[in-house]
């Protein structure tokens, strides 16, 4: 056994629940990565990336984890650090809710915030600090194939045990397109005939070939399409406007007492949509992404 050891083993294995909406007769599943031991999906991603990464020794006791997050990576990171004794420091946008701040900045982790949108001036940040310092350890989650492997096998399997019958579709949107290129792969693998399609906010929907603007939805679309979502077999997109998805998740919140944030209220807009389009009896599976608690500070709580 390794210090750390049995938070690992709390990661994944999340329930897979209904969400019955009596109003348009139609129920869509709910992956709920909420229950990860730090409230997010993006556990799942620090697990695999920082296991991968001792088996190889290209991490120690010396080393410094340093990834560019709009905050869940972050504290999933901050989170793993603290319990197997690595340094971590975390670059994200000043823009990011200050409740995520400070939980990472509570598990121990060093925070360098950054003024400009979007992620990629966070990025290049991180690669030049790795350039200076060897110490640091660059898990790279925008291109790191290893988040799409990830979902690609783990959540996947445990989608196809937990699903009733087939799967029909599924919905999510992308911050790092992990969760998203890693269930299409796995998903139309198990099954060619379930349709993937990609949830974007009305306000930046880049796969649609808009431009990218401001929109409130935590967590998701950073303008840019990452790399992992590149050649990814999707069947469509759908656009979700940011006052819808707020709209959403208070209903999650209030109606069914999930306390999740505003990117699994998006998620479960557009697969709505998606069921809405099927036969009343069709699977359609979304994720709820995270906790509304690193959110009392935004809209969502106004
Ligand atoms: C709240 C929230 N929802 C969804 C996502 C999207 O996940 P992925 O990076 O796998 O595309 C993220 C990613 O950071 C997130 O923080």
């Amino acid at each position: 056994m390794r210090r750390g050891d049995g938070l690992l083993a709390m990661i994944g294995n999340t329930p897979l629940i209904p969400l019955q909406f009596d109003d348009c007769q139609r129920t869509v599943w709910g992956k709920c990565e909420f229950l990860n031991p730090s409230g997010s999906i993006k556990d799942r991603l620090a697990r695999t990336i920082i296991l991968e990464a001792e088996s190889r020794d290209a991490i120690n006791s010396d080393s410094i984890i340093l990834e560019c997050t709009s905050g869940n990576t972050g504290i999933a990171f901050a989170m793993i650090g603290a319990a197997r004794g690595y340094g971590v420091a975390i670059v994200m946008s000043e823009r990011a809710s200050g409740e995520r701040r400070k939980i990472i900045e509570h598990f121990g982790a060093k925070l360098i915030l950054f003024s400009e949108s979007g992620y990629q001036h966070g990025i290049e940040m991180t690669r030049q600090m790795a350039e200076s310092d060897p110490r640091y350890f660059l898990p790279r989650q925008f291109e790191n194939p290893l988040n799409t492997a990830d979902h690609e096998h783990e959540t996947v399997k445990e989608l196809l045990a937990q699903s009733p019958h087939k799967i029909d579709a599924f919905v999510s949107g992308y911050g790092t397109g992990g969760t998203l290129s890693g269930c299409c792969l796995g998903l139309k693998k198990a099954n060619p005939d379930t349709k993937v399609f990609a949830m974007e906010p009305s306000e930046a929907a880049l796969l649609a070939g808009e431009e990218a603007c401001c929109h409130w939805i935590e967590g998701i679309a950073g303008g840019f399409v990452p790399p992992l979502m590149r050649n990814v077999p999707l069947d469509g997109t759908l656009k979700v406007s940011s006052p819808d998805a707020i709209a959403m998740t208070r209903r999650l919140n209030k109606e069914f007492g999930l306390l999740v944030g505003s990117s699994s209220g998006a998620n479960v807009c557009a697969a709505l949509d998606v069921a809405k389009q099927l036969p009343k009896d069709s699977l359609v599976v979304t994720v709820l992404c995270d906790r509304a608690e690193r959110y009392f500070s935004t809209r969502l709580f106004d």
